[in-house]
């Protein structure tokens, strides 16, 4: 893969950088994505486990659901495409780091601040009184968490399909991809809106766009750059290269 000399002049001269993930820069620490061939929606339905009306029909398997997805990324470990973001914040000032991933790898390999989308598979909340739920989960007899408040069922902080996103985050994404001067789109499919508008935003608003994914996607031809590889390789050697580009 060869880094384009356009996007090494176009990072050198930004003022400020956004870069927005999916799950695909996860997928090299083992969490599988949603609609690549082995994704998890090609073996479960999303209707049943990341919706209100799913979660309200069969609250047990939904939090069996996710006990399994959490087991899982609780035992994985940010990849060099995390680590990579993490230097950029330190590389580059002004920059924005906006996620639709609720695994909290890009915070565990050094990001400072991520802007959360679709929330977090770590926290969980009351669905009836919204507040934080501290509490065990893992409770006998299969019996499910509720709110010592409300007595309310618990449930995951991520954001279900037909859900609002956070304000405050989606506020700060749109904003940073308004404001941009080169952004960029991380192993995400740019099937799911408002997330998938953001690198749109940002093209029509004078950025310079770039996608990090090994395949096409729904927005590939909007496109300045589209680097072919996957994050934890095609990341680290863009800062490998944009290094060597300013020291010269
Ligand atoms: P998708 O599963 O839709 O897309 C993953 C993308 O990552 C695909 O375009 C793959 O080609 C790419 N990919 C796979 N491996 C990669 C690698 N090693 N490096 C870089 N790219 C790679 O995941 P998202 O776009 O994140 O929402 O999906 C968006 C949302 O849909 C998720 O946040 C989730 C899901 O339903 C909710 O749960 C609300």
């Amino acid at each position: 893969m060869v880094i384009p000399e356009s996007l090494l002049e176009a990072l050198e001269k930004a003022r400020s950088i956004t870069v927005l993930t999916g799950a695909g820069v996860s997928a090299e620490s083992g969490i599988k994505t949603f609609r690549d061939p082995d994704g998890l929606w090609s073996q479960f339905n999303p209707a049943e486990l990341a919706s209100v009306d799913g979660f309200m029909s069969n609250p047990e398997l939904v939090w069996q659901w996710y006990q399994y997805r959490r087991q899982i990324i609780n035992n994985a470990m940010p990849n060099a495409g995390h680590y990579a973001i993490a230097e950029m914040e330190k590389l580059f000032k002004n920059f924005v780091l906006v996620t639709q991933n609720v695994d909290r790898l890009h915070q565990r390999a050094g990001s400072s601040k991520v802007w959360e989308l679709h929330g977090n598979i770590i926290d969980n909340h009351c669905f009836n009184c919204k507040r934080p739920y501290i509490g065990e989960t893992n409770l006998p007899d299969k019996q499910l968490p509720k709110c010592p408040v409300c007595g309310g069922l618990i449930r995951p902080s991520v954001v279900w399909f037909g859900e609002l996103l956070p304000f405050e985050a989606l506020s700060a994404a749109e904003e940073a991809a308004y404001n941009c001067d080169v952004f960029l789109s991380v192993g995400t499919s740019a099937e799911v809106y408002p997330a998938a508008n953001l690198p749109l935003i940002a093209k029509r608003s004078g950025a310079f766009v770039v996608e990090v994914n090994p395949n096409r996607t729904a927005i590939s031809h909007y496109m300045d750059v589209c680097l072919r590889e996957t994050s934890a390789v095609a990341l680290p050697k863009l800062i490998e290269e944009y290094k060597k580009f300013i020291s010269d």
